[in-house]
């Protein structure tokens, strides 16, 4: 793993938008694996700059995201296909039809999670994947067990991401109790990752995911498998 540790969460943002403009610009019809949470919003933020300067390109651009939550409509603005259109999509000149979220309110969520898998194996492997990281060590919403899942799957979310995720809803009540999420195989057959983290409350998550070490109780420590992996992180995220 190659580490970046930055000063501040703006540094993150803009070492992170560097490194995802480079892909872009080296194949503007690249796919890139995007992310949710609050980590990436001010990558998002730097890409719409970025696009908006003539630097960078989305027209031949194909995304496909990591995870949604179960169920939930495009429409409910915490559903993450809604997060992806207000925080870039609506803003940078790219085909929302080549935009690719799971399907939240799919009749049969585990023939969505099929359908997904064979999306995102049609659209080809990611040139670049960006990830954020659950304080319990969480990836898309692959969460902490004794076994992870291989493929997009359907999967219930821990109460401590439960928690930590509140704070975007009215109330704890109201947060989806699953999710549909790729799985660490999904992530891992993207040709580049970056993993981004700031503030001391990932310091636990971090240091367990550098450790080396593949521990399914900290599912981006399954990182360690791909060999070109980026983790872009603060000083407290590092240092705790
Ligand atoms: C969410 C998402 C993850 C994200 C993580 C961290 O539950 N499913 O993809 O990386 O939690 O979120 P944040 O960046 O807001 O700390």
């Amino acid at each position: 793993m190659k580490l970046i540790i930055c000063k501040n969460y703006d540094e993150v943002s803009a070492a992170a938008a560097e490194i995802v403009a480079d892909v872009m610009k080296a194949n503007p019809a690249c796919v890139l694996g995007l992310a949710t949470g609050s980590t990436p919003v001010g990558m998002y933020k730097k890409l719409i700059e970025k696009n908006a300067a003539g630097e960078i390109d989305f027209s031949a651009v194909t995304t496909v995201n990591l995870d949604e939550y179960y169920p939930i409509s495009p429409d409910n603005d915490q559903s993450y296909r809604y997060f992806m259109n207000e925080n870039l999509f609506n803003h940078v000149n790219i085909d929302k039809a080549r935009t690719f979220v799971p399907d939240g309110q799919a009749s049969d969520p585990v023939a969505a999670c099929e359908a997904y898998e064979e999306t995102v194996a049609a659209v080809g492997a990611a040139d670049i994947q960006v990830l954020g990281i659950g304080q319990n060590g969480h990836i898309g919403f692959n969460e902490p067990d004794t076994a992870l899942e291989v493929k997009t799957h359907v999967t219930g979310l821990t109460e401590s991401t439960i928690k930590a995720n509140a704070r975007f809803f009215a109330s704890e009540a109201d947060v989806p109790t699953k999710a549909l999420t790729m799985g660490i195989g999904t992530i891992l057959g993207a040709k580049k990752i970056i993993i981004l983290a700031n503030g001391a409350a990932k310091h636990d998550a971090v240091s367990k995911m550098l450790a080396g070490k593949l521990d399914t109780s900290c599912p981006a420590s399954m990182l360690n498998l791909h060999r070109d992996v980026v983790v872009v992180c603060d000083e407290m995220a590092y240092n705790g």
